[in-house]
């Protein structure tokens, strides 16, 4: 018996890793983070599967429902919303099977954070603007921030932005960068990622409060930085003509001329 977390994506029940499908759909178990894994990814679950939403419960029920399943020899999915990486409590339930000496796997799903950037057709990344990516969050009811991750801490870097769980603290967010960033720093807002109701909305910091409206809450992405501006940016070296480089070696001599790899 195993505990098979998978990461279940952002919401569209075809955003799954193969593995992930085929894992959903032999485990006999399936415990799901309702509050965000949408019902259309419990098509995959075999027919007579138990089926239950742990969004009600607390750890320790959620532990009982998993060692009901070891003691009868069933395998148990676990699934939490985008990727297990971050923001999804695996952490706790693993040391909890640790502990109970309960085997697990872990299989990574797509982050909401790449999929908020696809709907919006926007490499994060762009050479001259930005070549880091923050995930970052502020401060909620169950989890304040370690002293140093504050957004003006990010802000100084320049870096992409990805910030979660915090639509609802849009106007804070919005001060915090604007004195690192400024107000025509573009922003956007991408509401139920690869969900039928998806939403997007583009601005400045300076705009950005304003076209947010109440509907948009909870699952949102709020994206900050110079990469979401589209425009303005360096090519790459990787494709440049004239770049040498282990695939594409310029001359006789280049280093990579007699590479075999
Ligand atoms: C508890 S965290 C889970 C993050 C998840 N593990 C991931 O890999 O994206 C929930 C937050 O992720 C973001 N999120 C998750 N799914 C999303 C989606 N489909 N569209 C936009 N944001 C999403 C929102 O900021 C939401 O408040």
């Amino acid at each position: 018996m195993t505990v098979h977390f998978v990461g279940a994506g952002p919401g569209a029940p075809d955003l799954l890793t193969l593995r992930g499908r085929d894992i959903i759909a032999a485990c006999q178990v399936c415990l799901y983070a309702g509050s965000l894994v949408p019902e259309a990814v419990l098509g995959h679950c075999p027919r007579d599967a138990r089926i239950v939403n742990t969004a009600p419960l607390s750890l320790d029920q959620i532990m009982d429902e998993i060692a009901a399943a070891h003691a009868q020899g069933l395998d148990v999915v676990r699934l939490h919303s985008g990727d297990l990486s971050v923001w999804s409590a695996m952490g706790e339930q693993l040391r909890r099977l640790r502990a109970m000496g309960i085997p697990y796997s872990v299989t990574p799903g797509v982050p909401s954070f790449a999929a908020a950037a696809a709907a919006l057709g926007t490499e994060l990344t762009l050479p001259g603007l930005a070549q880091s990516v923050v995930l970052t969050r502020t401060p909620g009811r169950a989890s304040a921030m370690p002293e140093g991750e504050t957004l003006a801490n990010f802000a100084a870097t320049g870096a992409t932005l990805c910030i979660h769980l915090s639509i609802h603290n849009l106007r804070q967010t919005v001060a915090d960068l604007q004195p690192a960033y400024g107000g025509d720093c573009p922003v956007a807002v991408v509401w139920r990622a690869t969900w039928p109701e998806q939403r997007i909305l583009r601005g400045t910091l300076a705009t950005i409060e304003g076209l947010v409206d109440g509907t948009m809450e909870r699952t949102a992405l709020i994206l900050v930085g110079r990469a979401l501006g589209g425009e303005g940016f360096e090519e790459s070296c990787l494709y440049a003509v004239d770049y040498d480089r282990r695939f594409r070696p310029q001359s006789a001599d280049s280093v990579y001329a007699d590479s075999k790899e």
